[in-house]
């Protein structure tokens, strides 16, 4: 009996140990998402137009990992059109509140929920994107991004 119990102990407690492994930068990252992008994304991912645009189905999620990064780190700015709507307003850049593992995390997790599809995105790409901008003091704007290259 008491063996029987100690085996589906261990089973459990392996479950969890192989659970935990592949998912560790998505608990993190819904943490990050939960604690900073939410109050403007909302929860859904679908925002408030017209004051803060949708992540859902979005282009700058899904697309160039190092532009994305440097969103995150610097911010935007100024006129934006996000799914057919002009947004103007401002974001605030994260790089004084937030490490590169939190924001590779959070990536990963926006790329990979709200309609998005993308590969996770590891914390070097953030750190790059960090070295690359460190100069850069301002909020991106549409036409950077628009014309952006990699
Ligand atoms: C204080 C509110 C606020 C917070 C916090 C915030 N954003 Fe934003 N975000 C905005 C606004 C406003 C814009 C549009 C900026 C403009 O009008 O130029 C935007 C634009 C974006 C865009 C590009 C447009 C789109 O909708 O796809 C992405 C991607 C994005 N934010 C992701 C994030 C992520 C990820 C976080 C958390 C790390 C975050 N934001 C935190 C307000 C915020």
């Amino acid at each position: 009996m008491t063996k029987i119990i100690s085996s589906a102990l261990f089973l459990v407690f392996i479950r969890m140990a192989s659970a935990q492994e592949p998912s560790d930068q998505s608990v993190l990252g819904k943490q990050v998402y939960m604690t900073v992008c939410f109050a403007c994304h909302q929860p859904t991912g679908l925002g408030l137009p017209p004051v803060f645009p949708p992540i859902a189905s979005s282009e700058y999620v899904v697309g160039s990992p190092e532009r994305l990064a440097a969103m995150i780190l610097k911010g935007n700015a100024g006129p934006m059109t996000v799914d057919g709507k002009l947004y103007n307003n401002v974001m605030p850049g994260q790089e004084a509140m937030l490490t590169d593992d939190k924001i590779a995390a959070v990536m990963t997790y926006v790329r990979s929920n709200f309609n998005n599809k993308a590969p996770a995105v590891d914390a070097s790409v953030v750190a790059a994107a960090r070295k690359k901008f460190e100069e850069r003091k301002t909020p991106w704007t549409e036409a950077e991004l628009k014309a952006w290259k990699e």
